[in-house]
């Protein structure tokens, strides 16, 4: 048995979340680990809210709400959509937890023994009106380039020009509009990345199986030098966790918080440390699966997240990591990292800020989980960007869920019903045609397993496909019903073996579709064991073996749905 620790890429709180961030990170972690779990591993599962910065301030602000209350409320909608998608973290946790805080200043005071934290003095644009200094993109002004009124500090949407906020002519605050602006002096904390560059460079470069899309980004950030400038890791801020060195007070940074990209990834620690707590669990069980030095040696730890996500991932939060193992500690560095490209909606972008796209809530509320899972893992954007289109959506769902899976299901069992009774019938023998099905099952679970191994999503996806019509293809040919009328013991082997199947597609599909999985491993009354044996596996269910005729797995989708949603969804979200 392995140890296999997973982490999502923690979403933020500002907003329910749309399908492209779901298949960006979540849901493919969640296929890794049930699909690990079914294996027989033990897995620690982590995912949190991302719960500072800025973006979440303005949030409760405009939703009229303290901060604090504003996560907590968010914290619990995502989780309840999080459970919807049957998203099996163990923990869903959160960024502003105690556990975060004290980490995120443990680790600062080993960044700062370690030599690598810096005090520098900056300007930066601070508003009377708002009380606050203001981060780049939330000065508006006109473009000097193009005289759009609407530029933000950092850039123009208008005509991509990146700007500084002292370019823009009559800049005023994006939060309140005010005009009453003034250049200040701060202090803040840097992390000397560049210190590390070789360290980093060495680690990269010996990570040969890793996706190239994850190799690619972390390189051209290292060679061109842009990912590895010294990073601030404070803001002068509120909402975040406070600036101290361990459990002391950092002088000269009062009323400080740090950068909430430097306590992010930290929470993927703290997340393990609060599922402990909540389970009155010692600290010795969640240091197992992030100390080398308890026990984490023997973990393999696996990230999954956007592209966008990933220079923090393979630059910054390993220099966390190795800056505090140069001061004697031994934390566990990540081992593999699957990153994605942009899931698109109908020929556009998923956009959290213009509302537009199909969000979390909106899914479940038309179809549960099952069918956004089966179609979004299919066509996961590892290889490229992919589209999100309503035609393929309804195509993919009726033809793989509807009529290869549910359809088997369906026919197998009521004929079984209606021609034996509800146990697994007896009589007949295996011929050519049952050996040509377990062996060809045989190949082909060895490679599902395969691709599965190596997080090859659609490839994996489209083999469990191929292993659903094999059996469809099984009962076509032998027609169990023709069969019956000249001889019923060869139609009930063929049904004895097909109801096998219907277990062997319970546990191999528990993945990608969990509830539907569950439905027929429940009909089958059976457990779930991995078929490292296929031949084996294929006899699990013996003649006179109780089952019950599950409800139809999986409706169509109409043409009329379709379209209905098609146009409910087509403007932006209010
Ligand atoms: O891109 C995002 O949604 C970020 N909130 C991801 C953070 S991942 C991490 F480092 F914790
Ligand atoms: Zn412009």
């Amino acid at each position: 048995m392995s140890r296999v620790l997973i982490t999502s890429a923690i979403p933020y709180i500002n907003g329910i979340k749309h399908l492209g961030n779901l298949v960006g990170s979540m849901l493919p972690a969640d296929l890794y680990a049930r699909y690990r779990r079914g294996r027989g591993d033990e897995v620690l599962f982590l995912c949190a809210t991302d719960e500072h910065g800025t973006p979440a301030e303005i949030a409760a602000q405009k939703a009229g709400k303290p901060v604090a209350e504003y996560c907590a409320e968010m914290w619990q909608t995502q989780k309840s959509l999080s459970d919807g998608f049957l998203l099996s973290f163990d923990k869903f946790g959160r960024s502003s937890s105690p556990q975060n805080h004290a980490l995120t200043q443990h680790f600062a005071a080993k960044l700062h023994d370690a030599g690598l934290i810096e005090e520098r003095t900056e300007t930066q644009v601070y508003s009377n009106a708002d009380g606050r200094f203001l981060p780049d993109r939330y000065i508006e002004g006109t473009c000097p380039n193009c005289g759009y009124d609407k530029a933000r500090g950092d850039q123009c949407e208008n005509c991509t020009k990146q700007l500084d906020p002292v370019d823009l002519i009559e800049p005023r605050s994006a939060i309140s509009g005010s005009t009453d602006l003034e250049v200040r002096e701060t202090k803040h904390l840097y992390l000397l990345q560049s210190k590390m560059r070789d360290e980093l460079r060495s680690w990269i470069d010996t990570r040969e199986d890793w996706p190239v899309l994850t190799t690619s980004i972390a390189k051209k950030w290292l060679d061109d030098g842009d990912g590895l400038q010294d990073r601030g890791i404070t803001r002068d801020l509120e909402w975040g966790v406070p600036v101290r060195r361990g459990d002391a007070d950092w002088p000269g940074m009062e009323g400080k918080v740090f950068y909430v990209w430097f306590d992010a990834p930290i929470e993927y620690i703290a997340c393990a440390n609060e599922w402990t707590a909540e389970r009155g669990m010692p600290d010795a069980d969640w240091q197992r699966w992030w100390r080398t030095d308890h026990g984490a040696d023997d973990v393999r730890y696996v990230q999954f997240m956007g592209k966008d996500n990933v220079p923090f991932h393979t630059l910054s939060f390993p220099v966390t990591i190795m800056g505090a193992n140069s001061t004697g500690e031994d934390w566990k560095l990540v081992d593999y990292i699957k990153s994605f490209n942009y899931l698109n909606y109908d020929g556009g972008q998923f956009s959290t800020s213009q509302g537009r796209g199909v969000f979390m809530d909106q899914a479940l509320s038309i179809l549960p989980a099952d069918y956004w899972r089966w179609y979004l893992l299919r066509n996961a954007p590892e290889n490229g960007d992919s589209e999100f289109t309503w035609e393929t959506f309804q195509a993919a769902s009726n033809r793989d869920l509807a009529d290869v899976l549910g359809n088997f299901v369906s026919r197998v069992t009521k004929f079984c019903r209606s021609k034996f009774d509800e146990t697994v019938p007896e009589g007949g023998t295996y011929g050519p045609e049952e050996e040509a099905v377990i062996a060809d099952l045989t190949t082909r679970v060895a490679e599902y397993t395969r691709l599965m191994d190596a997080i090859e999503i659609r490839k994996a996806a489209a083999e469990l496909r191929a292993i659903w019509v094999v059996g469809n293809e099984y009962l076509q040919r032998t027609a169990p019903w023709s069969a019956f009328k000249e001889d019923p013991d060869r139609a009930a082997a063929i049904i004895r073996l097909s109801l096998n199947l219907i277990r062997l597609y319970g546990i191999l599909s528990q993945p990608f579709i969990p509830d539907a999985a569950d439905a027929m491993l429940k009909a089958m009354r059976t457990d779930a064991a991995w078929p490292n044996d296929v031949p084996q596996a294929l006899s699990a269910l013996p003649a006179g073996h109780a089952f019950d005729v599950p409800e139809n797995l999986f409706a169509k989708i109409t043409d009329d749905q379709r379209e209905d949603w098609s146009t409910r969804f087509s403007g932006t979200r209010t």
